[in-house]
C-alpha cells in the first residue's frame, strides 16, 4: 500500500494569505489512520492557518486538502465527515454549563444513548468536570477549560483530532494530564494532528513530526529523529 493510498489526512501544496500576508507556502505532509502527528513551529510558523483550513475556517488559495481521499469542502463540513478542532486559546462556550458545552459537542450526532454514554467516558477522563457539571464555561480555571474544550471535541467522537497548542499555559502538572488523555484517546483509534510550541513533549508522543517556518515545511521525520536533531530544535523549536 502506497503512503498516500493509507493517508486519513493530505495536504497537498497548500497555500494560504490573509491580504498580503503569505501564511502557507506550499505546505505538503500526511497524516494516517490511527497516528499522532504533530507540526511545530515558532510564533507566525503558520500552524493554526493551516489548522483552520482543514476545518475549511479559512480558504486556500492553491493546493488541496483530501480527507479520506475525498477533497475537504464546507459541504458537508468537516465536523459532518469526522474531524474535530481544539482550538488555540480553548473558545468553551463561557455562558453555557460544563454539560451544556459536552452536549454541543455533540450537535452532529442523533444517538441519545451513545451520548449519555460517552459523557459517562469523559467524566470518567476528567473526574474534575463531573464536580463543575453545572457551572458555566467561563467559571473554570484554564486547565479545566482545556480539559472541557478537549471533551467537547471528543464527543463527536472524531476520526481526526485537531489540537492547537493544548499545554499553552497550562502548569507541568496538568500538561502532563492532558498529554496523558491525548495518548488514550488516540489509543482508542482516533488520529491525532497535534499543533505544539511545546517541541520536546509533542515529539516524544508523535510517530510523525512536520516543523513550519514562515509557512515552509522546513523539516519532516519521525519523533524521535527530530527529538535526535539538536541542530533543528535550537535553529526552530527553541532548543
Ligand atoms: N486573521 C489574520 N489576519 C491577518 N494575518 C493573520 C491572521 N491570522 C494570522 N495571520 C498571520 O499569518 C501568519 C501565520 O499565523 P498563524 O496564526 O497561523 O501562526 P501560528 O504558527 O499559529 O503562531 P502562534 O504560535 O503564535 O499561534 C502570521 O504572520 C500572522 O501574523
Ligand atoms: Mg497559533
Amino acid at each position: 500500500m502506497s503512503a498516500a493510498s493509507s493517508a486519513l489526512l493530505e495536504i497537498d501544496n497548500v497555500y494560504a494569505s490573509y491580504g498580503g500576508i503569505k501564511a502557507l507556502k506550499g505546505v505538503s505532509f500526511s497524516v494516517r489512520e490511527g497516528e499522532i502527528a504533530c507540526v511545530l513551529g515558532a510564533n507566525g510558523a503558520g500552524k493554526s492557518t493551516l489548522l483552520k483550513c482543514i476545518m475549511c475556517a479559512e480558504k486556500i488559495t492553491a493546493g488541496r486538502i483530501s480527507f479520506c481521499g475525498m477533497p475537504l469542502t464546507r459541504r458537508p463540513h468537516p465536523a459532518v465527515r469526522g474531524i474535530a478542532l481544539v482550538p488555540e486559546g480553548r473558545q468553551v462556550f463561557t455562558h453555557l454549563t460544563v454539560y451544556d458545552n459536552l452536549l454541543a459537542g455533540a450537535y452532529c450526532r442523533r444517538d441519545k444513548a451513545g451520548i449519555k454514554n460517552d459523557i459517562e467516558k469523559v467524566f470518567a477522563l476528567f473526574p474534575r468536570l463531573k464536580e463543575r457539571i453545572n457551572q458555566y464555561g467561563g467559571h473554570l480555571s484554564g486547565g479545566e477549560q482545556q480539559m472541557l474544550a478537549l471533551s467537547r471535541a471528543i464527543m463527536s467522537r472524531p476520526r481526526l483530532l485537531l489540537l492547537d497548542e493544548p499545554s499553552l499555559g497550562l502548569a507541568p502538572i496538568i500538561v502532563d494530564q492532558i498529554f496523558d488523555i491525548i495518548r488514550e484517546i488516540n489509543a482508542e483509534g482516533t488520529a491525532v494532528l497535534l499543533v505544539e510550541q511545546n517541541a520536546r513533549k509533542a515529539l516524544s508522543i508523535c510517530v510523525h513530526a512536520v516543523v513550519l517556518a514562515s509557512g515552509i515545511v522546513e523539516a519532516q521525520g519521525t519523533g524521535s529523529s527530530l527529538l535526535a536533531d539538536d541542530t533543528l530544535l535550537s535553529a526552530y523549536l527553541g532548543g
